[in-house]
């Protein structure tokens, strides 16, 4: 058997990176070929990834880069298109909802290729979000949709989704943390950003409808004002720290740092009060380390973090963040533990399903 795998940004290598281990391991005589899109591409957003996460450097590196959606879309189309024609896969395997996800799901499509979707049926049901898009496109052409939470195969049925391409297996990027839980919990990152264990609230910010728009400045003066209370650690993705130019705030417990690699930012989770995030991933990974998490956006297509973990939705709303202190001072009942399947071994149920 033959599988590709397309990858291009950071939560992308987390979400795949357990499923080629496990279909390596389980049919070592197949051809695994990976492809890296380059939708994310400075060292910090990419290498640094792959190499914590064990994954076999990239087969192609398709170099697509950054640009508008149709631009970005299209490079990884038409770079795509002639690498499917040469190797030929069974399947190509697709992650997430970024847009190379978008892009690999209509190029294999096209060429009559079956595609396997990781993470398949979240949704937002807000169609000003691009990934809600590249979701709802992927699972429409996926022959094999893998689902992690419950509220998928609601969704799935709803847009008239055969049951038969539905396969529960859990949560992959789960697997990872597990996976590395040995390594994460002994990188000490906190301290050595000077940050004491079990005090600071980290923050992560990227999505266009809070960072492209006139909600960073207020944001930003918002994390200034909460500093006094406690201390912020902000590791800044690239697109925000573009778009906060002029607006770095000046104030000793608010730390901005680059873009952390997997185990350091893992490591800053587990060791925080809490977590603000407009993330889809990080409300998952919060969920299953029973860490605090608060979303500043007005939905989420993960509600299981919600309902059975340990996230709460505070609008898409800067002056929400004054409430985290009062929020946290209430306390909230911990989770008994993660959602099911959220167990480290959703990539061996992906290989078995595909194998079998
Ligand atoms: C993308 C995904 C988003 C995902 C996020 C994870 C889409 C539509 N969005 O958002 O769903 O949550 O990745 O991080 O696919 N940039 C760099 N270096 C890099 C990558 C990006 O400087 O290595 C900068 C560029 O200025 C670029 C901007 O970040 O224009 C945005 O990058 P892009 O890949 O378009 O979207 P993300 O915001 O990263």
């Amino acid at each position: 058997m033959r599988i590709l795998y397309v990858v291009g940004t950071r939560p992308n290598f987390v979400k795949t990176a357990p499923v080629i281990g496990a279909l390596r391991e389980r049919h070592p005589e197949g051809r695994h070929a990976i492809v890296h899109t380059g939708q994310h591409y400075d060292r910090l957003m990419s290498e640094v990834f792959l190499e914590e996460l064990g994954v076999p450097a990239p087969d192609y590196m398709l170099e697509v880069g950054s640009g508008s959606h149709a631009a970005q879309t299209a490079r990884t189309m038409e770079r795509l298109e002639p690498v499917l024609a040469d190797e030929r896969p069974d399947l190509v395997m697709v992650p997430g909802d970024v847009n190379s996800t978008l892009a690999a799901a209509l190029t294999a499509v096209k060429m009559g290729i079956p595609v396997a979707h990781i993470e398949s049926g979240l949704r937002s049901f807000d169609l000003t979000m691009p990934e809600e898009v590249n979701r709802i496109v992927a699972d429409r052409f996926s022959e094999w949709l893998f689902l992690h939470s419950p509220e998928a195969v609601t969704n799935l049925r709803g847009e008239g989704i055969p049951e038969e391409r539905m396969h529960m297996v859990g949560n992959t990027m789960i697997d990872t943390l597990v996976a590395l839980e040995d390594r994460f919990r002994a990188a000490g990152s906190a301290a050595r950003l000077g940050a004491e264990p079990g005090s600071y609230l980290l923050v992560t910010l990227h999505r266009p409808a809070l960072v492209d728009g006139p909600l960073l400045g207020e944001t930003v003066a918002r994390l200034a004002a909460l500093a006094r209370e406690i201390p912020v650690v902000f590791p800044v993705h690239p697109r925000t720290r573009k778009m906060m130019e002029g607006l770095e705030p000046d104030h000793p417990g608010l730390l901005l740092t680059d873009p952390l690699g997997y185990l350091d930012f893992v490591s800053l989770i587990a060791d925080a009060r809490a977590v603000l995030t407009d993330s889809g991933g990080i409300q998952e990974e919060t969920t299953y380390l029973g860490v605090p998490c608060f979303t500043l956006r007005d939905n989420t297509e993960r509600p299981v973090t919600v309902t059975s973990g340990t996230n709460t939705l505070l609008g898409l709303d800067p002056a929400a963040i004054a409430r985290i202190p009062g929020l946290l001072a209430e306390g909230r009942q911990a989770p008994p533990g993660p959602p099911p399947l959220w167990d480290g071994r959703a990539a061996q149920r992906i290989a078995e399903a595909i194998l079998s």
